[in-house]
């Protein structure tokens, strides 16, 4: 399969050129075939959320397990109710706060995805996008598109169309080169269908965000934040080892200074060891550490610049083939959570103290 680029020009408020070629993928979707399209969070793999053959075809493309879910993609709130049933108040307050956005809801299903779509599960994911590439292209295809990451399953999630490529090309019928992803790391995940409203995966919008706007306190699934737990992550993609490049990440927790030299240390041991190494730190260190490939975000208390450079950075040290990967302290808080959510699965869920 010849795998075509269209490219946008104006992803921000696509127009004339940009709306047929956006049309024209949508056709591809509506026909059952597969495009890759830039979202807020990532670039999603999208097929007809309502056909089933299109959801047996994006497990096939992602070489993903098919008792994991896919997201369905909408572009209006009335869309809601064709799928989904017993839809509670929290869901229209969540929706007029966070939609479009990266927010991603359960609900019970109505019946009306196919259960391949769904995993096999009666409960269907839910997620209307902000960026307006996405919203056009969802329209364009009717208005139902399921849509996982767009990378190879166990791949770190795709944030630009180029690393779509590396995974899809040849796989896929299309991608939509929408630019960088402004957020870069995949929506939060809440669960409506059962009365704790759990997190299942933590992200932009924050569980501080999530209970200010429903006036009662939203928790992360246990199971996600200690993995030695019995109970197993509700959402069943936390459960595979995931966003993992082929080094061994390293994440190094303490004060920054401490950080910094034991990070220092353990680089001209490696060294010693003849591996090739890797650095993900902040804008300040970037110059300071010697290390094969170092990658850097902003500073340690900004967890939005982190999150946006993390895939790229994982998919950066893959290419170069580093063998180990150290990473700053970068923080918890906010947004941080989601980040050391991805960062750990990344790492096994090992760190190490300073
Ligand atoms: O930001 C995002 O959400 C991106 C973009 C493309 O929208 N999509 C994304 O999809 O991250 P994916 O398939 O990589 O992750 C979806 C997660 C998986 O962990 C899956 O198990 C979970 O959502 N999920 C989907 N439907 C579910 C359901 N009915 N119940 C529980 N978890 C579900
Ligand atoms: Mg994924």
């Amino acid at each position: 399969m010849n795998t075509k680029v269209y490219t946008i020009k104006d992803p921000s408020s696509p127009q004339g050129e940009d709306l047929k070629m956006i049309a024209e993928c949508g056709e591809i979707i509506k026909r059952g075939g597969l495009v890759a399209f830039p979202t807020e969070t990532v670039y999603g793999l999208g097929g007809d959320a309502l056909n089933e053959d299109s959801s047996g075809k994006i497990y096939a493309a992602k070489g993903r397990p098919s008792d994991n879910p896919l997201i369905v993609h909408i572009c209006e709130l009335s869309a809601i109710e064709k799928i989904a049933r017993d839809i509670p108040e929290e869901a229209y307050i969540l929706a007029r706060k966070f939609w479009p956005g990266p927010l991603t809801m359960i609900l019970k299903s109505s019946g009306v995805v196919p259960l391949k779509t769904t995993g096999g599960l009666d409960t269907v994911a839910i997620r209307m996008p902000s960026d307006k590439v996405a919203l056009e292209f969802i329209k364009a295809s009717g208005g139902y598109v399921a849509a996982p990451s767009a990378n190879i399953s166990g791949r770190p999630s795709p944030t630009k169309a180029c690393y779509v490529l590396e995974d899809m090309d040849g796989r896929i019928d299309a991608v939509i080169d929408g630019g960088d992803n402004a957020i870069g790391l995949e929506s939060t995940i809440i669960d409506l269908t059962e009365d704790s409203m759990q997190v299942l995966r933590p992200g932009y919008i924050t569980n501080e965000m999530l209970s200010e706007a429903l006036g009662r306190d939203i928790e992360t699934d246990p199971a996600l934040l200690d993995p030695t737990r019995k109970e197993r992550p509700k959402a069943p993609g936390m459960r595979y080892r995931h966003y993992a490049p082929k080094g061994e990440v390293h994440p190094v927790k303490g004060d920054a200074d401490k950080v910094f030299e034991h990070i220092r240390e353990e680089l001209t041991k490696a060294k010693g060891d003849n591996k090739k190494t890797g650095v993900f730190c902040s804008k300040d260190n970037a110059g300071k550490y010697d290390a094969d490939v170092i990658r850097c975000a902003g500073s340690l208390d900004d967890a939005e610049t982190a999150a946006h450079h993390f895939y790229s950075a994982l998919r950066d040290m893959d290419d170069e083939n580093v063998d180990i990967i150290f990473v700053e302290n970068f923080t918890e808080r906010g947004f941080g959570e989601a980040f050391w959510n991805r960062l750990l699965k990344s790492a096994g869920s090992e760190w190490e103290d300073a």
